[in-house]
């Protein structure tokens, strides 16, 4: 399993994106990472080798983005897998038939369509929850309750769960509390530091940000956990190619310098759609109208790119959808150019019609992924689109 540079630890934030994880390579001097693009690695003898046996188990490439994220997040173990919900899906087999999990309701759809589709099955039993009232998670815990799964902010309605709180209620109760990350990144948000014990994000999103690979990540710092966790890894095998974890590790060198960027941008649209549909139509936490204000403030130091916009009807989502020409119309997120999608239809078309129309993710309801263009640009494209 891959443990962090204890030295990493030391530097700001810049600092460790650019350099935790990586050392020049000792062939050449490489300043960047090589792409160990191998299955296996040449023995010396029997039972005598450099650390590297085959590279399911343990890739140098992927090695140093565990090492640069798991620094990011502040925590000790990295373990890179080849998408968000092969991470997932890992972390969730280290619970077992009659296991309890209390689950945000609003998660991303693909994470319920994986525990109510498939892993509910396997006989792990799940109650969904409203997280942003802290007493529902405790009121929802079981004695055989073993995780506390959120998503904060979540996708796409931009709900807080107060971190501090959902990890005491966690432990409490024995359980561990599971944190995804994705949407505020380890820039804005450090959940292992309100006392989560695993982080995990779609490296896909805002690690990577240039929308061209498929990944994910999970942090964390107990050793016994760790240790668990790289057996599912090397057991089922989910991991990422080395240009892959390559590709993410190129993307985290400049998270701190894109992510204020994102944040700006997402400001001032945030304004400027309050301006157009009002206040409690535009979901963004950065919003002094957004009822988790105070709370996004305490636990987040900005908040970034993502907004959601309540439209009424899917004519008059679709008709903004369909004239934006700088927001490209597509899934995923976090990338450095803008997008914009239809969560009910796009991400979240997994999740039945009853239970979206209750979480509140209606045919109206349209997300959208602010990048890092020229901000006037970006306005000037809704300005337009809106006018339909
Ligand atoms: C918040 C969040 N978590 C997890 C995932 C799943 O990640 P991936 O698509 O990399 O499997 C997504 C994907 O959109 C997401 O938005």
């Amino acid at each position: 399993m891959t443990r962090v540079f204890d030295d990493d630890l030391e530097a700001a934030f810049g600092t460790r994106a650019i350099h935790a994880g990586q050392r020049p390579e000792p062939l050449a001097g490489a300043i960047m990472t090589p792409i160990y693009q191998t299955s296996t690695y040449v023995q010396e003898a029997l039972g005598e080798n450099k650390g590297y046996e085959y590279a399911r188990g343990k890739n140098p490439t992927r090695e140093a983005l565990e090492r640069n994220v798991a620094s990011l997040e502040g925590g000790r173990y990295g373990f890179a897998f080849s998408s968000g919900m092969g991470c997932v899906d890992s972390i969730m087999k280290l619970f077992r038939a009659g296991d309890h999990i209390v689950c945000g309701e609003n998660v991303y759809g693909g994470v319920f369509r994986l525990f109510d589709k498939v892993l509910r099955h396997y006989g792990l039993e799940f109650t969904y929850v409203d997280t942003r009232d802290a007493q529902r998670i405790a009121d929802a815990m079981q004695p055989n309750t073993r995780l506390v799964f959120v998503e904060t902010p979540t996708n796409p309605l931009m709900r807080l769960t107060d971190l501090r709180a959902a990890a005491d209620i966690a432990h409490r109760g024995n359980a561990l509390l599971l944190v995804d990350n994705t949407f505020a990144s380890p820039y804005f948000q450090q959940p292992l530091s309100f006392g989560a014990d695993i982080v995990y994000h779609s490296t896909t999103k805002y690690l990577n940000g240039h929308s061209d690979m498929i990944g994910g990540i999970a942090v964390l710092n107990d050793d016994d956990l760790a240790t668990r966790l790289q057996f599912n890894l090397n057991a089922a095998g989910a991991v990422p190619g080395p240009f892959d974890a390559w590709l993410a590790l190129r993307g985290t060198k400049t998270l701190h310098l894109r992510m204020p960027r994102h944040d700006q941008n997402g400001r001032q649209i945030a304004a400027w759609l309050v301006e157009k549909v009002g206040d409690e139509n535009v979901f963004y936490p950065g919003l002094e109208s957004h009822p988790q204000f105070e709370l996004a403030r305490r636990q987040m130091t900005g908040f970034g790119g993502m907004i959601s916009v309540e439209l009424g009807t899917k004519e008059r989502a679709n008709a903004v959808l369909s004239r934006c020409r700088l927001f490209s119309l597509a899934e995923s997120l976090g990338g450095v150019e803008s997008l914009i999608s239809h969560p009910a239809s796009m991400t979240h078309a997994s999740v039945e019609p009853e239970r979206r129309a209750k979480l509140g993710i209606t045919e109206g309801l349209i997300r959208l992924s602010c990048g890092v263009e020229d901000v006037e640009d970006l306005l000037a494209d809704l300005d337009q689109a809106f006018a339909s």
